[in-house]
């Protein structure tokens, strides 16, 4: 079985290492109408798109990766390149010591890439006949294959989906049945490009806990984008944040929230009515009702104010909150500031 290679077997390469790596694209230039066609016909002009443009980071077998960033950032060139897909204009990677576009077999074998807005399955055919084909091309053997078919059917609720034609399903079904093709042959590294875009909110977090549950149980290594903050936040204790090509941070989520946010705000719930020009005396009041109210504070003076008002008002409960991740990522990248 694959999985359950850690960073406790130090000798082994880890599960991705990037170096330096660029990916630029070269586009014709046209001007607009026929001439212009005509014209960049007879002598074509290029000019270059920098999508990747000197990436560099490390993951480490096991890990749930978070990358984020921008339409546009370099996102899913960077991971076309890692899945082997894409050429480098340059820089060093290695997906579990393999070079991604040679595409050995071996490597093959222990990958895969799902992109939420491409479908991998058959249109015309039932789900099943995609996965039998897959078995083949990864050489998958009848008994794992079964396990792995059955584990999936029952986590994600195939049953009633595995002999519908592709066509027919749900963007949600599908997604479901996409996964389980890129996951019957168990890669021990997976590359998610938006896998919950477009799904209900139930999907979303069935297939979000689906995620999490593959990582925990096979150790596998997860490299995954989402425009989803919830997503994020639930999967990712690491984030990478891309922008204009390049890497503008690479840590700990919590601790990017933390640079970036100079304000908490304190959630209190009052015994009686109190007056909303007393509560102003301790901060910012963004919603008040006579006996709840949330106020914003600067985040170094969050315990002081929140003791004064312990003091001061009849509070039955009082929570100190960190702003919502969505509004800091976004701060983050409106900003350019990361
Ligand atoms: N095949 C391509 N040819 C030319 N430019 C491309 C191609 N694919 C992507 N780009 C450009 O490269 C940049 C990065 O795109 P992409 O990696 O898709 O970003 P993201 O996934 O973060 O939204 C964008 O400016 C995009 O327009
Ligand atoms: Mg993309």
């Amino acid at each position: 079985m694959l999985g359950v290679l850690t960073s406790r077997h130090p000798e082994l390469p880890p599960a991705v290492s990037v170096r330096d790596l660029s990916k630029h694209y070269r586009v014709h230039k046209k001007d607009p109408g026929l001439w212009g066609s005509v014209r960049s016909f007879v002598r074509r002009q290029t000019h270059e798109v920098k999508a990747v443009d000197g990436v560099s980071f490390r993951i480490e077998r096991g890990e749930l990766v978070g990358f984020l960033g921008p339409n546009g950032a370099g996102k899913t060139t960077t991971l076309k390149v890692l899945s082997g897909l894409l050429h480098p204009t340059s820089g060093e990677v290695s997906v579990l010591g393999f070079r991604p576009w040679r595409r050995q077999r071996a490597f093959q074998r222990q990958f895969s890439l799902v992109m939420g807005q491409k479908n991998q399955l058959w249109w015309d055919l039932p789900a099943m006949d995609s996965f039998l084909l897959n078995r083949e091309i990864y050489e998958v053997p009848k008994a794992q294959f079964d396990e792995s078919l059955g584990e999936l059917t029952e986590a994600l609720e195939l049953e009633p989906l595995l002999k519908v034609q592709v066509r027919k399903l749900s963007l949600g079904e599908r997604m479901k049945c996409e996964l389980t093709a890129a996951l019957l042959h168990r890669p021990a590294v997976l590359f998610l490009d938006e896998p919950t875009i477009g799904l209900d909110v139930v999907m979303q977090k069935k297939i979000r806990e689906f995620i999490l549950e593959y990582n925990r149980k096979r150790g596998a290594t997860i490299l995954l984008t989402s425009h989803y903050m919830e997503d994020v936040v639930a999967l990712c204790e690491r984030v990478i944040l891309i922008d204009h090509g390049k890497v503008v941070y690479d840590g700990k989520l919590e601790e990017i929230v933390r640079r970036h946010v100079d304000r908490k705000t304190l959630a209190i719930t009052f015994l009686e009515p109190v007056s909303r020009e007393a509560l102003e005396g301790i901060g910012e009041v963004l919603e008040f009702e006579s006996q709840k109210a949330t106020v914003c504070v600067p985040r170094a003076e969050a315990s002081g104010r929140a003791a004064r008002l312990l003091n001061e008002f009849p509070v039955a409960d009082l929570n100190i909150e960190e702003p919502p991740v969505d509004d800091v990522i976004r701060h983050i990248f409106t900003e350019g500031k990361a």
